[in-house]
This record gives C-alpha cells, sequence and structure tokens, in this order.
C-alpha cells in the first residue's frame, strides 16, 4: 500500500547540506499498522511528510495505492493526496469552526454539496464519538476530543492511507491509549493502512503490527512487533525495550538502596526475560538449586502478541558463592540481569 524506494532527502542549511532521509527503503501492506520509532532529530516527521509529498524527497520513488506520487503533476498530486489522510500531534484544527465545519472542510474544497457532506460525516461523527459535541468550537474541547475532530477530518475523503505524525504525545497516557484504540478500530471497520511514528515504545506495543528504527535518517531495524520484542537485534532496539520495561521500586525503598556493595546488605537484581525465560520457574529454582533467599519487591509479565516479556525486581540473600552461581544460571537462561544496588537487611525481610 506504500512503498518507498531509495529516498533521500537532503536540506541545505547555512551551516551545510543535512542528510535527514538517507536511503530509505520501506513496504507497508494494506491494513497494515506500522510504527516508526526513533528519537527526537532522526528524520521521522521528515519520512512521513515524504509519504504525502507535503517534503519532497531529494531522490526516489514513493508509491501509494499502486499510484507513484513522485510522478505525479501538482494537480494530479493533489487528487492522490485525497487517498492519504493525516493527523498531527497539535491536532491543526481551525478555531473559528465547529467540530462539525473543521471535519467537513476537506470536503467542502472538493466542492461536495451539502447534503453530500452531511451523509459523509455522520457516521464519521458515530465512529470517533463525537455526535454530542458537533457545535462545539475546538477551545471547549479536552485533547483527546480535538485529536477525534483531527482524525474524523482525516478521514472524511474516505482515504485508503492515514498517517499520524506523533499523535499521541500531547495527551496522557489514558487518553493515549484511547486514541490508540481508536485507531485500531479505524483500521479494522475501515480497512486503513496507518503509517505512524511515535518515540514512545508504548505505542508501538499498544497498537503497531509491524515496527522500524529510524537512526539518523536510516531504518536501522524491522520487524513484526512481537518478534520485535522478543528478538531485538541492534543495541538501540534493545534499549527502547529496556526503557519501555523500566519499573521502578517505590520510594521507600529506592532510597534506601546503595550502589555499592556494604556490611549486612543484599543485592537487589533487576531481571528481564522474554519468550522461554518469562515462563520457567526461575525463582523456585534460585530457590532449590542455590539455597537463596528471595524477596519480589516487583514483577511484571507483559504479552506483546502473545510473546510474554517480563521483569522482575529481586532481593538476594545467601552465600556469597551461591549468589554467584545464581547470577551465572539466570545469564546462561537468557535472562537480562543488572545489579541496581545492595540493601540493608533492616529493610527487606527473608524471613
Ligand atoms: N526544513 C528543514 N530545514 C533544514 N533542516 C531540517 C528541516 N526539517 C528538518 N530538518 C533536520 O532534519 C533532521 C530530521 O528532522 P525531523 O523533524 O524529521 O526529526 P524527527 O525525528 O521528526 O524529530 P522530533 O522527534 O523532534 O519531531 C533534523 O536534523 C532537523 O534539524
Ligand atoms: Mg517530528
Amino acid at each position: 500500500m506504500i512503498i518507498l524506494n531509495e529516498i533521500y532527502k537532503k536540506y541545505s542549511t547555512p551551516s551545510g547540506e543535512i542528510t535527514a532521509l538517507n536511503n530509505i527503503n520501506l513496504r507497508v501492506s494494506p491494513g497494515e499498522i506500522f510504527g516508526i520509532i526513533g528519537k527526537s532529530g532522526a528524520g521521522k516527521s521528515t519520512l512521513i511528510r515524504c509519504v504525502n509529498l507535503l517534503e519532497k524527497p531529494t531522490s526516489g520513488q514513493v508509491i501509494v495505492a499502486g499510484e507513484e506520487l513522485t510522478s505525479l503533476s501538482p494537480s494530479e498530486l493533489r487528487n492522490a493526496r485525497r487517498k492519504i489522510g493525516m493527523i498531527f500531534q497539535h491536532f491543526n484544527l481551525l478555531t473559528s469552526r465547529t467540530v462539525y465545519d473543521n471535519i467537513a472542510l476537506p470536503l467542502e474544497l472538493c466542492g461536495y454539496s451539502r447534503q453530500q457532506i452531511k451523509e459523509n460525516i455522520m457516521p464519521l461523527l458515530d465512529l470517533t464519538g463525537l455526535m454530542d459535541k458537533i457545535n462545539h468550537f475546538p477551545a471547549q474541547l479536552s485533547g483527546g476530543q480535538k485529536q477525534r475532530v483531527a482524525i474524523a477530518r482525516a478521514l472524511a475523503s474516505q482515504p485508503k492511507v492515514l498517517l499520524s505524525d506523533e499523535a499521541t504525545s500531547a495527551l496522557d497516557p489514558e487518553t493515549t491509549h484511547k486514541i490508540l484504540d481508536l485507531l485500531k478500530n479505524i483500521r479494522d471497520t475501515l480497512k486503513l493502512t496507518i503509517l505512524l511514528i511515535t518515540h514512545e515504545m508504548s505505542v508501538i506495543k499498544a497498537c503497531c503490527d509491524r515496527v522500524a528504527i529510524l537512526q539518523h535518517g536510516e531504518l536501522i531495524e524491522e520487524n513484526e512487533v512481537g518478534e520485535f520484542f522478543a528478538h531485538p537485534k541492534t543495541p538501540i532496539a534493545k534499549k527502547f525495550i529496556a526503557s519501555s520495561l523500566t519499573h521502578t521500586l517505590p520510594d521507600a525503598i529506592r532510597s534506601k538502596v546503595l550502589a555499592f556493595e556494604q556490611p549486612d546488605t543484599h543485592p537487589v537484581w533487576r531481571l528481564r526475560f522474554i519468550e522461554k525465560t518469562a515462563t520457567q520457574p526461575i525463582v523456585s529454582q534460585l530457590i532449590n538449586q542455590f539455597n537463596l533467599r528471595i524477596n519480589i519487591l516487583q514483577a511484571n509479565v507483559d504479552y506483546i502478541k502473545n510473546h510474554p516479556l517480563g521483569i522482575m525486581i529481586i532481593a538476594v540473600a545467601g552465600d556469597t558463592s551461591k549468589i554467584q552461581a545464581g547470577m551465572l544460571y539466570l545469564q546462561n537462561l537468557g535472562v537480562q540481569l543488572e545489579v541496581i544496588g545492595y540493601v540493608p537487611n533492616n529493610i527487606i525481610s527473608f524471613a
């Protein structure tokens, strides 16, 4: 549905030329929600803006819904863009127009009659849950509601593809979740293809089928989302995943954790485990096989497309040699183990 072939984008700046996109090759299948994740400045917005040619690539081919956009005349391009909706971080609504009139705008520009506009818009208001906000102005809406209006507006011209540039970055976690659910629902009901960019792993985890990492203008890793979490290849992929799994201890314990081992302290381990290791009884093994005493301070197992992905923070007591052996055992199993500090034994009970 979306094909990018050898896309380069260079910007000339007073301090020299910047290569914002460096030989991007990408295929997004029909009906897929494809996420691109990258840090600030990686080139994400440039990349997504190249898909509808808001940004013209310096070279390369952009094909959307079978049409090569990079070879079209300006008027042909205007028509082709109707197949592509876009939503943004800051919603970009017209403040002087009501919800209804914001959504109607793209259809007005296409010369639709009032009746046609109404017929097109009513189902979208229903789909996006905005029926009771029809006559409100953007200033009277919450961030989540504004993004719903922007989504309805992007869908008004019945696009085949929806592009989302950090659409949930300005929203709180709960609203983000609802908007991501709405995007999934839209994909299912309208059979849309969605390309979204984000700097948040939680967005990828919540709604994408495939993911690619953009770093310094290059796509460096691409995979189905479950596989990506289970078997990250590049250091940056591992870092993104680790950041999404970082759980912190409650303040009452964290403030007592010491950086270095001292008399009468116990090591605190952060364990990250995926797939097979997530389903193994590692705690009971540590207890039975190595005679260790374990206090679980925090534990969580997430399921990403059926791949278990877990994190556990434990305090460990026992003979030093047995603790070393237990560590080795876990590492050999493929558990990522990190010693995050040492906790005094009067803080944590092993009784
Ligand atoms: N119009 C422009 N002129 C010159 N340089 C630009 C222009 N637009 C983007 N850049 C540069 O291209 C690179 C990629 O920018 P881009 O906005 O695509 O990054 P991003 O991944 O979207 O970042 P963020 O997460 O902060 O939005 C940056 O180094 C940026 O400074
Ligand atoms: Mg950006």
